[in-house]
């Protein structure tokens, strides 16, 4: 299996998102899967302009000569796309989303119906596959997901790939603020949410609720945040 990992955090390794996506792709590497990462932090990905060249001037590609290039027959080769991203005002950080607007040359302009829903054809040289989404948010609540989760399960039908599922780590600064041994559970299940994808395919409720699950009380969590910050704006004289 060929995974490629698009990894939208601005701190790659050092962010929230990679404590959750690091352990789930070791699991996937454990049963033999071939994981290729690219963060979008060190990518050179221009914007979408939007002249629709990729399909009525050179079909499949687009005019831009950047990352985007070297991306698109990796992501054609995939059987599965991670998209790893933190919350950013409700979506996926932006670099992300310019990456994703930049996969137009993957379809044709040709419309058609499929499943009940108007979209465009796919191009014959994306094969199906899969896309799997493993955030991390600020906010408490796990519904603080419910507008990106949205758009991913959206995209993966507009190209064609089977969603198979979501690790979805809510309050995810909280897991800087106890002791890791408290949080083994977490890893243990995004490992095994890995190894379950490389088996089957897809990722179980069970182990999508394992890796959400609460990590403190929400009032708590708000009071070590907002005391953090204060101790740090008073610390620079700006409280
Ligand atoms: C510009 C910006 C916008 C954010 N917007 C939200 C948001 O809308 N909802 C939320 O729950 N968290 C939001 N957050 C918090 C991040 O999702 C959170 O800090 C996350 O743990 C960062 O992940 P990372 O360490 O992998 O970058 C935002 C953070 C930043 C920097």
């Amino acid at each position: 299996m060929k995974v490629i990992v698009l990894q939208a955090s601005p701190l790659m390794d050092k962010g929230n998102t990679s404590r959750i996506l690091t352990p789930f792709l070791d699991g996937l590497k454990d049963e033999g899967a071939d994981v290729e990462v690219f963060c979008t932090e060190k990518l050179n990905i221009g914007r979408c302009k939007g002249d629709l060249g990729c399909w009525v001037k050179t079909p499949g590609v687009c005019f831009q000569s950047d990352d985007m290039s070297m991306l698109l027959p990796r992501l054609s080769r995939s059987d599965v796309w991670v998209f790893a991203t933190p919350v950013y005002m409700d979506g996926m950080t932006g670099p992300l989303k310019t990456l994703v607007d930049r996969m137009q040359p993957l379809a044709e302009p040709f419309m058609e119906v499929f499943d009940g829903h108007n979209f465009h054809l796919m191009r014959e040289t994306l094969p199906h596959g899969k896309i799997v989404l493993v955030a991390n948010c600020g906010f408490w609540e796990k519904d603080n997901f419910d507008p990106l989760l949205a758009f991913v399960k959206a995209f993966s039908r507009n190209v064609r790939r089977d969603f198979a599922g979501a690790l979805l780590r809510p309050h995810g600064p909280a897991m800087r603020l106890v002791a890791g041994e408290t949080l083994k559970d977490i890893f243990v299940a995004a490992h095994a949410a890995g190894r379950e994808l490389a088996v089957s395919g897809r990722i179980s409720e069970r182990l999508m609720t394992a890796v959400s699950r609460e990590i403190m009380p929400r009032n708590e969590y708000i009071d070590m945040i907002n005391t953090g910050f204060e101790h740090i704006l008073k610390a620079r004289g700006l409280r």
